[in-house]
């Protein structure tokens, strides 16, 4: 500000000269996204969480872990059809359904699933890595005939990074996981799809970047928006605890430079995960983060603050279709640059959810649905 200049011309001033050099920009038009990585929940919840991620995204990959998961291709086939009578009317918003990966996953699971026309890949989550994990691998090796089918047959292994041994520290765990079995799993199957779910550390980064083979990341919108302290900002933040928790800064500076990049092994999966409201804020709460009532709002605020509106798209509507074979999104979306305020608490049939940036505002508004 000049001596003489009240803050308004000063404030007038700013913004002439920001749309004298034209990097003002208070709307975005993209092709509708889709997001790799969803948690839709089941029953009543559906009819509360579907909408909310139908009104942005034309698919969705559908986790399955559920209790008991989602096993076969007939328990995803009768999952999918409660996810598609949960949509808005008129919606035409896709689930893209997954199996979970047991030690009794058979190879015939997986050819049945590979034939079928819904189901996309299948999820590996380490035995008690997570939410209903319960179900999962104790020994990355023991599925490797399995993981052979998966290769033979082109679909995609998506996998819950992390290992879960007392010794390691919660921080590391992605980083370890990477480190001890990334490779033999790449070398013992060079051809497998596999796609690193919501990567969290620059060791996930460079690991992906570098790495041979059809191997791609899906990145969420709070890691890249929040680092480590989010989780003690004032005192203990539950609805900022998911797993992968979110970590350093400078893990989330590499998450944003990778996003913005344009490097195409980076996509959109927001890892939306919601929780009742009193099983997060508990003595034991639960893991997850109900992101997607403004998911493509703040993954747009993320690339704005970043400069790089522009590679937007590619990352949230481009880069996924590609690595899953399958065609863009024929509509578009529109974002608007304007101020609002997330609701504090969403009602989802007996329960209440507390979604990301409960009760504060969000920089960006879908205009069109
Ligand atoms: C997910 C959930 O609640 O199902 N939680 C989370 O913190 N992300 C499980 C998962 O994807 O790890
Ligand atoms: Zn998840």
């Amino acid at each position: 500000m000049q001596p003489n200049e009240s803050p308004s011309d000063s404030r007038r001033y700013n913004r002439q000269l920001i749309q004298l050099k034209g990097c003002t920009v208070n709307r975005i038009r993209i092709r509708r996204p889709d997001d790799w990585h969803l948690h839709l929940r089941d029953g009543a919840m559906l009819k509360t969480v579907v909408p909310a991620t139908a009104r942005s995204f034309g698919r969705a990959i559908v986790m399955p872990n559920l209790k008991p998961p989602v096993r076969t291709v007939a328990e995803a086939q009768a999952y999918r059809e409660r996810i598609l009578a949960a949509r808005p009317t008129g919606s035409d918003f896709e689930p893209l359904m997954t199996l979970y990966l047991t030690e009794t996953t058979t190879a015939d699971d997986i050819r049945q699933a590979a034939r079928s026309d819904f189901v996309h890949a299948v999820k590996y989550y380490p035995a008690g890595a997570t939410t209903n994990s319960d179900s999962g691998v104790r020994k990355l090796e023991r599925v490797y005939p399995v993981i052979e089918v998966l290769e033979q047959q082109g679909l995609p292994l998506l996998m819950h990074g992390e290992v879960t041994d007392a010794d390691i520290d919660v921080f590391d765990r992605e980083a370890v996981f990477i480190e001890r079995h990334l490779d033999s799993l790449r070398t013992t199957f060079p051809d497998l799809k596999m796609v690193l779910e919501h990567a969290t550390t620059q060791d996930a980064i460079e690991y992906v970047q570098a790495a041979p083979g059809p191997i791609a990341a899906t990145i969420t919108v709070h890691h890249l928006l929040y680092n480590r302290n989010a989780l003690f900002e004032g005192g203990l933040r539950p609805h900022q605890y998911c797993l992968p928790l979110i970590k350093r800064e400078r893990h989330r500076q590499a998450l944003i430079n990778a996003v913005t990049s344009g490097n195409e092994r980076f996509f959109l999966g927001t890892d939306s995960a919601p929780h009742p409201k009193h099983a997060k804020e508990s003595d034991c709460g639960c893991a997850g983060i109900y992101s997607a009532p403004a998911a493509i709002e703040l993954y747009t605020e993320v690339f704005e603050a970043a400069g790089a509106l522009d590679k937007l798209e590619a990352f949230a509507s481009l880069n996924g279709p590609a690595f899953y074979g399958l065609p863009v999104n024929e509509d578009f979306i529109e974002l608007e640059k304007h101020s609002w305020v997330m609701e504090r608490e969403i009602t989802a049939a007996e329960d209440t959810i507390v979604p990301l940036r409960a009760g504060q505002p969000i920089g960006w508004q879908q205009s069109n649905g």
